[in-house]
């Protein structure tokens, strides 16, 4: 299915060989519609799903971003859409397929630190796979990685360097820390969170992880970046809203994508 994928999309983009793949997380689509040369609906691809969440557009955006070459992801497979892991890690394998060398995942997550802020973006450190679930459970392809792959260093030091200077020189405030994955689709009570804190997160979230495992595996360098949305829950003393969230991202979304573009313009 992945070689079938593949050769689909490479059928629509010709020689464009994209070296850069950018997951777009929940309200920060809007780079993919700025900057889009071609795109291709998730549902026209082998092996894709359609992304059911609102606020997702669900196609693969091909585009030249000072120029670099880039492939967008409109919207990602989370798990609690009932996707087996495996699909929702699929199109970072393409990504690997079609010649991508750096993997930038965003995504909306709530702030476990009380030094965060709405719309905070955060620069990923590490993570914490809270999801009881491995995207590399299974056979392993020894042609993409390893049986047992190395996570001492899933974000690369030198690329959370190059971000967190890039903003600096932006002159836009970037948090950084460790980004906590569950499962959800509830959010966390107060007492997940609380247990978050403790065990060294700075913020929740429903996505990320699984596709950060496989591409550090399959040998991509990775940056992520958050927007955090909300103050997790008990954090914040009101309930948690998924509008709200798409709020705090359409705050960011200028700040994150003037970021996201000369990231890419900056890495090597
Ligand atoms: N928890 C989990 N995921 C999230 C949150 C949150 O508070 N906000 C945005 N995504």
């Amino acid at each position: 299915m992945l070689q079938r994928s593949v050769d689909f999309i490479r059928e629509k983009i010709g020689d464009f060989v994209p070296e850069i793949g950018i997951v777009l997380g929940s309200g920060l689509g809007e780079l993919a519609d700025e900057n889009c040369e071609i795109a291709i609906p998730y549902s026209e691809i082998p092996g894709f799903e359609a992304s059911t969440v609102s606020g997702h557009k669900s196609r693969l955006v091909f585009a030249e971003i000072n120029g670099k070459k880039v492939v967008m992801m409109q919207g990602r497979f989370h798990y609690y859409e009932g996707h087996p892991i495996q699909k929702v890690v699929f199109p970072i394998k393409v990504m690997k397929k079609l010649g991508v060398k750096t993997v930038m995942l965003t995504n909306a997550a709530g702030g476990v630190n009380a030094a965060f802020n709405p719309s905070d973006l955060m620069i990923i450190t590490d993570h914490i796979n809270h999801m009881n679930v491995n995207p590399l459970i299974g056979p392993n392809d020894d042609t993409m990685g390893d049986r047992f792959p190395d996570m001492s260093e899933v974000y690369s030091p030198e690329l959370v360097e190059l971000t967190k200077k890039t903003a600096a020189k932006l002159g836009i405030d970037v948090q950084e820390g460790v980004y906590m994955a569950l499962t959800g689709p509830s959010y966390e009570t107060p007492a997940e969170v609380r247990m978050a804190r403790i065990v060294g997160a700075d913020a929740v979230g429903m996505s990320t992880v699984p596709e950060a495992i496989v591409a550090k595996w399959a040998g991509m360098d990775v940056i992520g970046i958050s927007c955090i949305c909300n103050s997790a829950a008990g954090v914040s003393t009101v309930a948690l809203s998924h509008s709200d969230v798409i709020h705090a991202a359409s705050v960011a979304k200028e700040r994150f994508k003037v970021l996201v573009k000369e990231v890419v313009h900056a890495l090597g």
